[in-house]
């Protein structure tokens, strides 16, 4: 069979086999009614290891922001966010047409706003104005690539945010790239937000799922909007022993190697003729190449890759994204490099 290196996403992960044979293994209830061992298992896990006092399972990332939306928030109040923030850019609006909110955004290439922009956004007590209610975060940043943002950002932030009396939320998606590349644990990084969401099915491997903590009160709330999200599942067993194992000191620190994997990338890349790579961004799992140089287009120089098995994403005209994962090993790298050197040699 011909050789296939996927480096389009993170959330093409498989489950090991140790997941597998946890799920088939794993004892079964009525999650609904707090009746899945294995589901109330990964919960008191992933609040112990994020700092909070409660977790709860979702279906997905993007559930678990919308629920945090809906709890933190009232319709027709005003979220702060980051420009190219996921949860304004890539949930379908779903912040507006379900939780009724208006958007501030703040554009900050660094992957979180200024907090002095942050503090000039909120808007003063006015009847003609919406009354902002929530701060969103962040990290890693996807759309700039996978960066972690600066740990003093998110301890300023949370001063403003208590001068104002708002809540912080956290889209870490990505939080254990983030922790492993700043050298700390994830709750050092959650400590500064009332909430955060983190998935277990992007580099960690699970198949499916992903958990949002916080407060018992808060997480009392996010419960009844789960349920009217539809994100209240039955038999979660089979997941949730994923997740266990998704959320193991062993796994977590395994994401290690995608991001020496994505430095070995850069670094090949950046030898070639007409790629130009800004080192500074890569620092987890994202590679951003700059082909504008030789007016190289993405959409041909993906196309011409994918015909000799490699694949990566379109992430602008002249910008193609390449993403490690457990996926992909050092020796598919050494390939992916390879193949990239003979298509640039001939384009
Ligand atoms: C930063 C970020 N937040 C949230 C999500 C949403 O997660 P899900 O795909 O599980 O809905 C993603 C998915 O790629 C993401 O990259």
């Amino acid at each position: 069979m011909k050789k296939l290196v996927d480096l389009r996403r993170d959330t093409n992960t498989l489950p090991t086999e140790e997941m597998k044979e946890a799920a088939f293994r794993s004892p079964l209830g009525d999650a609904v009614y707090g009746e899945d061992p294995r589901q109330r298992e990964l919960e008191e896990l992933a609040a112990f290891i994020l700092g909070k006092e409660r977790a709860i399972f979702l279906p997905s990332g993007t559930m678990g922001n919308l629920v945090a939306l809906l709890t933190h928030t009232q319709r027709g109040n005003e979220i702060i966010l980051e420009e190219n923030a996921h949860i304004f850019t890539s949930e379908t609006g779903g912040l507006a047409q379900v939780a009724g909110l208006m958007v501030k955004t703040l554009r900050n290439e660094d992957g979180a706003p200024e907090p002095r922009d942050i503090e000039r956004a909120i808007r003063p007590e006015n009847i003609h104005y919406p009354r902002t209610a929530l701060i969103g975060l962040e990290n890693t940043h996807y759309r700039y690539g996978g960066i972690v943002v600066p740990f003093t950002r998110f301890e300023k932030i949370r001063e403003v945010a208590d001068r104002y009396n708002l809540p912080v939320h956290l889209d870490g998606a990505r939080l254990f790239n983030a922790a492993i590349y700043l050298g700390v644990e994830a709750k050092e990084i959650a400590r500064y937000c009332d909430s955060v969401m983190i998935s277990l099915s992007k580099g960690l491997g699970a198949p499916v799922g992903s958990l949002l903590a916080g407060s018992c009160d808060f997480i009392k709330e996010a419960e009844r909007y789960r349920k009217m999200l539809g994100g209240g599942m039955r038999q979660t067993g089979w997941l949730c022993a994923c997740g266990i194992i998704a959320l193991s000191e062993d796994n977590i620190s395994r994401l290690r190697e995608d991001h020496d994997n994505a430095q070995f990338l850069a670094e090949g890349l950046q030898s070639l003729p007409g790629i130009k790579i800004d080192r500074h961004q890569v620092q987890t799992n994202f590679v951003l190449a700059d082909l504008s140089e030789r007016e190289l287009e993405a959409t041909v120089f993906l196309e011409r890759i994918r015909e000799k098995g490699v694949l990566a994403t379109r992430a602008g005209d002249f910008a193609v994204r390449f993403v490690t994962s457990r996926e992909v090993n050092r020796e598919d790298i050494v390939f992916a490099l390879q193949v990239i050197k003979e298509v640039t040699q001939v384009i």
